[in-house]
């Protein structure tokens, strides 16, 4: 889709050093799905001056939303990140300052991540980010991630010794997944069971780690990436009599379907990031007993890609 660009001068001239790295258009990362290449390097001297604005932009109106809504460790976070204002963040110095806190590091991507390749990245301390920016005249609404709900909205909780570890946890939990799938001899079933489990796991992921909120002495926080990154919905989520909030429990967390074109209706709130993790280690109990692996039908459907990106670990 053609949208306005100014040449970066970082750039030779060519026909992609204009074409610049928007969700919508970035001939960057359709060459490098042609050829199978998910993990890549970020093509930094890409990005053009109006997706350079686009962030700035983003950063700027976001900032005193999160001094009124984000949670003590995402703000202490984003400061130990010493994000440049007003240019895309170059993956490499975000983990200059990342790794030494909590080995996590962010790992360039060129599209959809299969849900065991993702958890898996996460068990190595690796997340998978997405290195295209909306376009400046959509900064409102996104269906698919890019790099300001990437770096300004998850990595900033990465800072978190206890949320790292949450996620580490996450990971955990699909190899226990898979170990669960390789021990049904019915190639059917064992299908049937993985888009279970995934559908599970993708639930739990989004009602915490996309869509959580925390209690804290200032009342309600948000933590979950997915209201960080949305100037629309953040203040909906934790003032709006329009949302439901209750204490996240895992029976409900589990079976509970969601869309990702509206304001959630649903959100849960935990106490602390200990209690997520706690959380997240129950879920694997649960795994083990078998008790995730007919959860309720619905949203998220598992593709076929995320159901064979678990049978390829077995
Ligand atoms: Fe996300």
């Amino acid at each position: 889709m053609a949208h306005a660009t100014f040449p970066d001068p970082l750039v030779a001239s060519g026909p992609k050093a204009v074409s610049g790295m928007t969700t919508a258009n970035a001939p960057f990362i359709d060459d490098a799905l042609a050829h199978g290449e998910l993990f890549i390097e970020q093509p930094y001297g890409l990005y053009t001056e109006s997706n350079h604005e686009a962030w700035s932009r983003l950063y700027a109106r976001m900032r005193p939303v999160w001094e009124r809504h984000a949670n003590e460790a995402f703000l202490r976070g984003i400061d130990s990140l010493c994000l440049k204002l007003d240019r895309v963040p170059r993956l490499v110095e975000v983990n200059r300052f990342l790794s030494p806190l909590t080995g996590f590091r962010a790992k360039a991507v060129a599209g959809y991540v299969p849900s065991f390749l993702f958890f898996d990245c996460l068990r190595k301390r690796e997340f998978p980010t997405t290195v295209t920016i909306r376009r400046g005249d959509r900064l409102d609404y996104l269906p698919e991630p890019d790099i300001f709900h990437d770096i300004a909205g998850h990595v900033p909780m990465h800072t978190d010794r206890a949320f790292a570890d949450t996620l580490v946890r996450f990971g955990e939990c699909a190899h226990t997944g898979a170990e669960i799938a390789r021990s049904i001899r019915d190639a059917g079933e064992r299908r049937e069971t993985l888009k279970s489990i995934i559908r599970a796991m993708a639930r739990f992921f989004w009602f915490t780690v996309e869509f959580g909120l925390m209690r804290s002495r200032d009342g309600l926080r948000v933590y979950g990436s997915g209201l960080l990154s949305s100037f629309g919905e953040i203040q909906h989520a934790v003032e709006s009599p329009r949302v439901q909030r209750y204490p996240l429990q895992l029976e409900w967390a589990v079976n509970q379907g969601f869309a990702i074109d509206r304001y959630q209706p649903v959100l849960f709130v935990v106490e602390g990031f200990e209690h997520l993790y706690e959380m997240v280690g129950r879920m694997e109990q649960w795994l083990k007993k078998g008790k995730l692996n007919n959860v309720a039908p619905g949203e998220p459907i598992a593709a076929d890609a995320d159901v064979d990106s678990f049978l390829m670990a077995l």
